[in-house]
């Protein structure tokens, strides 16, 4: 079954005329991990908040669709209740609201009834557990004063915590240490089976020796220029885009 589908999504910045996207081609199953990899500046930050809805980005043509409904059509919140999560490459901090009202706010955002508290303890307490993330971390406020890795983490709390259908993971892996790298990608793998599909967006091998993508594409000024299994992720490691720039 085919979840996400993009066909030749064309994308500019809202209030200038300079198209980033232009043609991408991507489908995406549950059960699936595609990696996006690329130089700086190729358009892969661009295409999640496009899948988001950011409102700073304008599609001009193409399609994308989740379980056959028309994602361009919807706001952000709808997107995210619809089971499309993104975790960003830069987290905000967001003083006086603490990570666990944070996290409830968010999870009620996607039931019809408040989750009860003593259910939602319970879940967070597991999520935390599973991620190693020192409990204390709870009653803070959110991204405030945190680490580089402590934002990272708190992203894939989130993620177990909401169980979305198609995770995007815009370099989780920048500032982790090698540790924390191993814990997010457990916190990853646990989720992505056959109710989750991802696309993990990153500059390194490392961390796809931890989250094993089933695909890897590589995008280069706008466009997905090759595709390929995971061994595309160790040639690039090696021979770098070079070779993939001069098909441009
Ligand atoms: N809001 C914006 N205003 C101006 N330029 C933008 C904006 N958003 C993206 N761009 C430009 O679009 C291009 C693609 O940016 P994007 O952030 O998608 O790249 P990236 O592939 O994620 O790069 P990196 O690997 O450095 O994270 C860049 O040239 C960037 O400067
Ligand atoms: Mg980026």
């Amino acid at each position: 079954m085919a979840d996400l589908v993009i066909r030749n999504l064309h994308a500019k910045i809202a209030d200038s005329d300079k198209e980033i996207l232009r043609g991408i081609d991507l489908t995406v199953s549950r059960g699936e991990i595609h990696a996006i990899m690329g130089p700086n500046g190729s358009g892969k930050s661009t295409l999640s908040h496009v899948l988001m809805g950011h409102p700073g980005y304008e599609v001009t043509s193409g399609e994308v669709t989740f379980d056959g409904t028309d994602v361009l059509e919807l706001g952000p919140d709808e997107r995210s209740k619809l089971g499309l999560f993104l975790c960003f490459q830069y987290p905000y901090a967001v003083p006086g609201v603490t990570v666990a009202n944070f996290l409830r706010t968010a999870v009620n955002a996607h039931r019809d009834t408040p989750i009860r508290i003593p259910e939602f303890r319970k879940q967070m307490a597991d999520a935390m557990d599973l991620l190693e993330v020192d409990r204390k971390m709870s009653s803070r406020y959110l991204n405030d004063g945190f680490s580089g890795g402590e934002k990272k983490r708190l992203e894939i709390l989130q993620l177990a915590m909401l169980k979305p259908q198609l995770a995007i993971l815009d370099e989780t892996d920048s500032g982790l240490d090698i540790d924390a790298l191993q814990i997010v990608a457990r916190g990853v793998n646990h989720h992505v089976g056959a109710d989750m599909g991802a696309i993990v967006i990153t500059h390194y091998q490392r961390i796809l020796d931890h989250i094993r993508p089933s695909h890897v594409h590589v995008l280069i000024d706008g466009r997905i220029v090759r595709s390929g299994g995971p061994e595309l992720a160790h040639e690039l490691d090696a021979a770098g885009y070079a070779s993939h720039m001069a098909e441009v």
